[in-house]
């Protein structure tokens, strides 16, 4: 898969360098490349950004210069992803979509957004997402392209040592939040493993993590528990 990261702060993008996404990058499972918008500036100030038509704070980020990024970086599969407190939720469902692409571009913009035309241009001529992580604000898009880059990432086939832990995580193909895991000592300052993971016994554990994965859902996110697919449920659901 590529990934291109369109930013004024390509060095925000550093830590792609390490941990999984980084050794995904150096065994070629993912072609990640970073660009700074300033290298398509055509004045001496490297100018991105202007004042907004009609008024107000702050200051919009110019559409020629993300045009002639754009124009360069997109490729005719590629899906365009514009990461803005405006767009549509980012969760595990999405992650698990786009890690089905060829090709996502990450436009991340800074003060108060980009020019709305870029957005409306290059959705008349490919896929255009605006992508939120949250109901809150950031400084800008890069904070929202490294999990982006990091969620879809760790989903591609080879990166994750063992495919396994992908299925009972928290999001996972469940939809529930993970049960708890423990590891030695059995009893930590007064603490004590429960006696079931000791046991041995794989089908009690296996009973146990998941009561627990629907007990912590319930308590913690019981908008997920409405979400499920209520024929995926089996007999064991229910007796909870
Ligand atoms: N840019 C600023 N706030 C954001 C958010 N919540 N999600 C994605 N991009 C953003």
């Amino acid at each position: 898969m590529r990934i291109d990261v369109v930013s004024i702060f390509p060095e925000y993008l550093a830590p792609l360098d390490l941990s999984l996404v980084g050794k995904a990058r150096a065994a070629g499972l993912l072609d990640l490349r970073v660009h700074d918008l300033r290298g398509w500036t055509d004045d001496r100030h490297r100018t991105v950004d202007d004042t907004p038509f009609g008024g107000g704070a702050g200051m919009v980020m110019r559409p020629d210069v993300w045009g002639r990024a754009l124009d360069d970086v997109l490729t005719p599969e590629a899906r365009l992803l514009v990461p803005s407190p405006a767009g549509e939720r980012f969760t595990q469902r999405t992650a698990e979509r786009w890690a089905g692409e060829e090709h996502l571009v990450v436009a991340c913009g800074r003060y108060e957004g980009i020019d709305a035309r870029v957005v409306e241009h290059y959705a008349a001529r490919g896929r255009v997402t605006e992508v939120s992580l949250g109901d809150y604000v950031l400084n800008g898009g890069e904070v929202a392209a490294l999990v982006v880059v990091e969620a879809v990432a760790r989903l591609l086939p080879g990166v994750v040592g063992n495919p396994e832990s992908l299925v009972e995580e928290s999001h996972g193909a469940a939809g529930l939040l993970e049960y708890p895991v423990y590891t030695k000592p059995p009893s930590w300052q007064g603490h004590d493993v429960p006696d079931v993971l000791l046991s041995g016994h794989h089908a009690r554990i296996a009973r146990w993590r998941r009561d627990e994965a629907l007990r912590r859902t319930a308590a913690r996110r019981p908008d997920l528990l409405t979400l499920r697919d209520p024929q995926g449920w089996d007999r064991r659901d229910l007796e909870v």
